[in-house]
């Protein structure tokens, strides 16, 4: 699976809103309570797991605008199964060029998950500059931290994790990627700004029997260490496949590092 296919997104959608930090939810919700309507624009939706995740906290009238590059995955958001009073506009966009496009015109809150460790420390000071010079509030959740902890532990694992994170900040279109670096990236420019954050971790935490999306991480895992190349082929595949027999004997479990963000500025709800 690719890392952004719809295979890929559905298989982790269910992790993703089951560790989705509650006291930074809570504070995105407390923000928009009484808010006969709202206008909330997610970028880099994907197939809509934000609107997915948040829409049912909301209250009844919700215009959501859905932004991506990827149309196959845009046309399967703004064709989801959706509570009634919630209206979802597909913009098809490329971050990188028209971000301000798809900040302007009323916006209430600004959505994204799992895109801020893709973008480079400069992409993200052009996002929050222009959030603020527009006051715009941000929800941005499930940002890889670089932690991870695999249980039982390999000789192989250090290895495998440091390759994981050398990968995580090559370029992924928006330049070099700031990786396990971006939620404290994004905590500092927006407090920079005069927002407030609420902040907290939104690992992963996948059990022994959650067989299926654990054999797709560690495949990507072996993938990214291979391209980075410091392990030998040999020993990247003998490290898959001891992971591979682990998690089909019901024996592995690993825990991701993520954090989540709510950024507002000051005075606002
Ligand atoms: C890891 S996926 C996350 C999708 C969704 N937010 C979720 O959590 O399921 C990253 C998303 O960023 C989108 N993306 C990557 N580069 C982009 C760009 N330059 N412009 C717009 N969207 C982009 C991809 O198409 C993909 O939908």
């Amino acid at each position: 699976m690719s890392g952004f296919s719809p295979e890929w997104l559905a298989l982790r959608e269910p992790y993703d809103l089951r560790a989705r930090c509650p006291a930074v939810l809570d504070a995105v919700v407390a923000s928009l309570k009484g808010c006969p309507s709202v206008m909330i624009t997610d970028i880099a939706c994907g197939t809509g797991s934000t609107l997915r995740a948040l829409a049912p906290r909301l209250g009844p009238v919700q215009n959501w605008r859905l932004a991506d590059n990827d149309l196959s995955l845009l046309a399967r958001a703004s064709t989801m199964a959706r509570p009634a009073g919630v209206t979802v506009k597909p913009v098809p966009l490329d971050l990188t060029r028209d971000l301000e496009a798809v900040l302007d015109g009323p916006v209430d809150l600004i959505t994204t998950s799992a895109l801020l460790d893709l973008v480079s420390d400069s992409w993200l000071e052009r996002l929050t500059v222009e959030v603020a010079a527009r006051s715009i509030p941000v929800y941005a959740a499930l940002s890889y931290d670089g932690r991870i902890e695999i249980t039982p532990g390999d000789p192989f694992d250090a290895a495998i994790v440091k390759a994981v994170n050398e990968h995580q900040r090559t370029d992924k279109g928006f330049g070099p990627a700031l990786g396990p670096a971006a939620g404290h990236a994004a905590i500092a420019r927006f407090e920079a700004l005069g927002y407030t954050v609420v902040n907290g971790t939104s690992d992963w935490v996948i059990g022994p029997n959650e067989r299926d999306i654990q054999m797709e991480i560690f495949a990507g895992w072996a993938g990214a260490a291979r391209e980075i190349g410091d392990l030998s082929l040999a020993d990247t595949v003998a490290w898959l496949t001891r992971r591979r027999d682990a998690v089909a004997a019901g024996r592995s479990s690993i825990r991701v590092g993520h954090v989540d963000v709510f950024a507002r500025p000051k005075g606002k709800r």
